[in-house]
C-alpha cells in the first residue's frame, strides 16, 4: 500500500510550457515528482525517496526514512524524467537503505514498487553474485533487470542491445504475488512500468506522462487516465505510452476523472473508512501472501523462539485495547484449538503479571495496530519486567512496541486512516490464526490435515469478504430502516462474541447510538430487561459462532418485540428474521466475514446521520496515554 509517481515529459520545461491545470509553473522533474509524493503520502509515510534520470547527469538518487518532507529532492536541472516513492513497510524497517528506489550492482537501473514480491527468498538465492545492500523483497527488482539487460547485450553489462521494455517483460514473469513496478535507466529516456495485483494509473497529457499508484498524485497536472490491467507492461516516453499484454501492444482506454482531489485520496469514496472496509480483501491477500503452505499445513511468519520454548508453553496471555482487545479474544479462542495451549486474553491497561504463572513459560501477545497506543505498551513492559516472552502483532513497521518485544509479525493492512479500525481488525484476526497454526505445528498440537483445514478457510477469506461487500445496498437499506432506533444489540456465542462485541463497538463510536454487544446466552440474564420494539438485535448466526443456539436467545428478544437481523451461514435459513445476510462458507473465519456486514451497518447509519465519520468526536487514531 506505498504510493508511487512517475512523471516524463515537456511541463518542467524552463518557461514553464505545455499543458497543465495549475496556474503556477510545474518546476523541474523533481518538483513535480516531490509534489506527487506529497499527493500520496496518505498512502505510506514511514520512508520516500526519488531516482531522476537526465542526458548528462545520469542517474541521480535520493531516498531516506521519514515523511516526505524530510526528503530532500536533488537539484538535477537536466533531468528529463523521474519516479518516486513513499513507503509503508512490509519487508524490513523502515530505514534508509530500505527505502525505494532500489538499484541494481551496476547503479544505472533503479526501480519502486508496491506490493510483496512473494519468491523474493529463492530470487535472492538466484542472484548469488549480486550485492544487496537492503532487507527489501523489492531490490530482487533492479538486479534481475540488469541480468536481463547483460543477456541483451551479449553478457556484456548495460551494453548495446539492451532493451529496458524487453527486460521488464521478461522479469515480470519471474516475479510471483502482487507489484506495481516503475523503472529507470541511465541513458532511457522512458519509464517501464508493470502491474500485477498492485493498481497502476497512467496519466496522459499533451506534453507529458504520468504514472502513479492512483491518480491523486498527479490530478494537478492532467485528468485523462488509462488503468492498466493485470500483466500489463508499458513504456512511457516524451511522446505518450505504449502499453503491451501476453506481449502484443493494446489499446486501454483513457477516460477524464471528475472526482476532486480529495475524493480521489480516498479513491473515489466519501469516507476513508468507507474504502478501508472495501480495500478488505486486498489487505487480506496481503496479510497472507507468501505465509501459507497449504499443502504441507504450515505457515512462514519469518518469526522463531528459542529452541523447546513453545514445546514447555503454558500459557499464551493476549493484551490488547478497543478492537485490537477483540481481534484478541477471537484469537484467544483459535489458539486455545490449534496451538493445544491456554490462551487468555485481557484489556491491557488492566493487565498484570499475575501470580502462579510462570514467567518463562508464558507467551505475552501485544495486538496493536498503531504499535503506538501507551496501554498496550504499559502492558508489555509489565510483562517483560515480570520475565515472560514477549511478541507483538502489529501494522506498523518501526513502532514502539517492536522495539520492546522479543518477536514481532506484521499484519500488512496497509496505512489505516479512519479512527475506526476496519481492514486492521480482519488483517490482526488472520495473522493470528496463522500464528495459532505455527505454534500449533511446532508444538505437534495440530495435525497437518487439521492445519490444510484452517489455511484452506483463510484462503478463502479474501473472496468470502469481498461477496459480502458486493451486497452493500442491501444494509444500506436495513441501515435507513433501523436508524432512528433507541439502542442496538449484538449477540453471538464462541466466535461470535468477540465479533458482537466488535460490531457494537463500531457502530456507538461512528453512529452515537447506544449499542452493546453480548454473549447471547447472557442476554436473559439482564440484558433482556432493556429489549423493546426499539431496540433491534442483530445476531452472528454463522459456523463457528453456534447459530442454533444463538438463535434460541435472538427469539427469546424477537418475543419481546425486538426486530431481529442476522448475518447467516450460506445456505442455512432462519425464518422469522427481519433481515437475513448471507455469509459464505469459511469455516472459523466465517464470523469475521460477518463482521464485515456490521462495518458496514455502523458506516451507513452513522451516514445517514450525517456523522464525521473519520473522525469521530472525541476520539484519535492513535491513544498513546495511559
Ligand atoms: C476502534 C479503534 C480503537 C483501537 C484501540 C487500540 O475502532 O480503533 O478501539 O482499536 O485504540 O489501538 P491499537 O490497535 O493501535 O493499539
Amino acid at each position: 500500500m506505498c504510493g508511487i509517481i512517475g512523471y516524463i515529459g515537456e511541463l518542467h520545461a524552463a518557461d514553464g510550457g505545455g499543458e497543465t491545470t495549475d496556474e503556477e509553473t510545474p518546476g523541474s522533474v523533481g518538483e513535480i515528482v516531490h509534489r506527487g509524493l506529497k499527493n500520496l503520502e496518505y498512502r505510506g509515510y514511514d520512508s520516500a525517496g526519488v531516482a531522476l534520470v537526465g542526458p548528462e547527469s545520469g542517474l541521480t538518487l535520493a531516498k531516506r526514512s521519514g515523511e516526505v518532507d524530510a526528503l530532500s529532492v536533488p537539484d538535477v536541472p537536466d533531468a528529463t524524467l523521474g519516479v518516486g516513492h513513499t513507503r509503508w513497510s512490509t519487508h524490513g524497517p523502515p530505514t534508509d537503505a530500505n527505502a525505494h528506489p532500489h538499484t541494481d550492482c551496476v547503479g544505472d537501473v533503479a526501480v519502486v514498487h508496491n506490493g510483496i514480491v512473494e519468491n523474493y527468498e529463492a530470487l535472492r538465492a538466484e542472484l548469488a553474485d549480486h550485492e544487496f545492500t537492503s532487507d527489501t523483497d523489492t531490490e530482487v527488482i533492479p538486479h534481475l533487470i540488469e541480468e536481463e539487460l547483460a543477456a541483451d547485450s551479449g553478457g556484456e553489462e548495460g551494453g548495446e542491445g539492451a532493451d529496458l521494455l524487453a527486460a521488464v517483460r521478461r522479469v515480470e514473469g519471474r516475479l510471483e504475488g502482487s507489484y506495481g513496478i516503475c523503472a529507470v535507466r541511465e541513458g532511457d529516456d522512458r519509464i517501464v512500468v508493470a502491474r500485477r495485483g498492485s493498481p497502476l494509473v497512467l496519466g496522459r497529457g499533451e506534453d507529458a506522462s504520468f504514472v502513479a499508484s492512483d491518480v491523486t498524485a498527479f490530478l494537478e497536472h492532467t485528468r485523462d487516465v488509462t488503468y492498466l490491467e493485470d500483466g500489463d507492461v508499458a513504456a512511457l516516453s516524451p511522446d505518450g505510452v505504449e502499453v503491451y499484454a501476453d506481449g502484443d501492444a493494446v489499446d486501454r482506454e483513457t477516460e477524464t476523472v471528475t472526482w476532486e482531489a480529495d475524493a480521489a485520496e480516498k479513491g473515489g469514496y466519501e469516507h476513508y473508512m468507507r474504502k478501508e472496509i472495501h480495500e478488505q480483501p486486498t489487505a487480506l491477500r496481503q496479510t497472507l501472501a507468501g505465509r501459507l503452505d497449504v499443502d504441507a499445513g504450515d505457515v512462514d511468519l519469518d518469526v522463531s523462539f528459542p529452541p523447546g520454548f513453545l514445546a514447555d508453553l503454558e500459557e499464551i496471555r493476549i493484551v490488547a485495547c478497543g478492537t485490537s482487545y477483540y481481534a484478541g479474544r477471537y484469537a484467544a479462542q483459535l489458539f486455545e484449538d490449534l496451538a493445544g495451549v491456554r490462551a487468555t486474553v485481557e484489556i491491557a491497561s488492566e493487565y498484570e503479571f499475575g501470580a502462579g504463572r510462570t514467567p518463562d513459560r508464558t507467551l505475552v501477545v501485544a495486538v496493536t495496530q498503531s504499535g503506538e497506543t501507551a496501554d498496550t505498551l504499559g502492558a508489555i513492559r509489565r510483562a517483560n519486567a515480570a520475565g515472560a516472552r514477549t511478541f507483538a502483532v502489529t501494522n506498523t513497521l518501526g513502532s514502539t512496541v517492536t522495539r520492546e518485544v522479543d518477536g514481532t509479525a506484521f499484519i500488512r493492512a496497509g496505512p489505516e486512516i479512519g479512527v475506526a479500525a476496519t481492514k486492521t481488525f480482519a488483517s490482526q484476526v488472520a495473522t493470528l490464526a496463522m500464528l495459532g497454526v505455527a505454534i500449533g505445528r511446532d508444538r505437534g498440537a495440530l495435525a497437518a490435515a487439521d492445519a490444510r483445514s484452517v489455511l484452506e478457510d483463510l484462503q478463502g477469506l479474501p473472496g468470502a469478504v469481498q461477496q459480502v461487500l458486493d451486497e452493500e445496498q442491501r444494509v444500506r437499506e436495513a441501515a435507513r430502516e433501523f436508524q432512528d432506533s433507541e439502542a442496538f444489540f449484538f449477540v453471538g456465542r464462541s466466535l461470535g462474541v468477540p465479533v458482537a462485541l466488535e460490531g457494537a463497538l463500531k457502530l456507538k463510536e461512528i453512529s452515537y447510538d447506544h449499542a452493546e454487544g453480548f454473549a447471547a446466552g447472557e442476554l436473559k440474564h439482564g440484558p433482556l430487561a432493556l429489549v423493546t420494539p426499539e431496540t433491534p438485535v442483530i445476531a452472528v448466526l454463522t459456523d463457528g459462532a453456534r447459530a442454533d443456539e444463538t438463535m434460541n436467545n435472538v427469539t427469546e428478544a424477537q418475543t419481546r418485540g425486538a426486530p431481529a437481523l442476522g448475518c447467516v451461514s450460506a445456505g442455512d435459513e432462519y425464518d422469522t428474521l427481519d433481515a437475513s445476510f448471507d455469509v459464505p462458507d469459511v469455516g472459523v473465519v466465517e464470523p469475521l466475514v460477518a463482521n464485515v456486514y456490521l462495518q458496514l451497518f455502523a458506516y451507513h447509519v452513522a451516514n445517514e446521520k450525517g456523522r464525521p465519520i473519520d473522525k469521530p468526536r472525541n476520539l484519535a487514531k492513535s491513544v498513546t496515554v495511559e
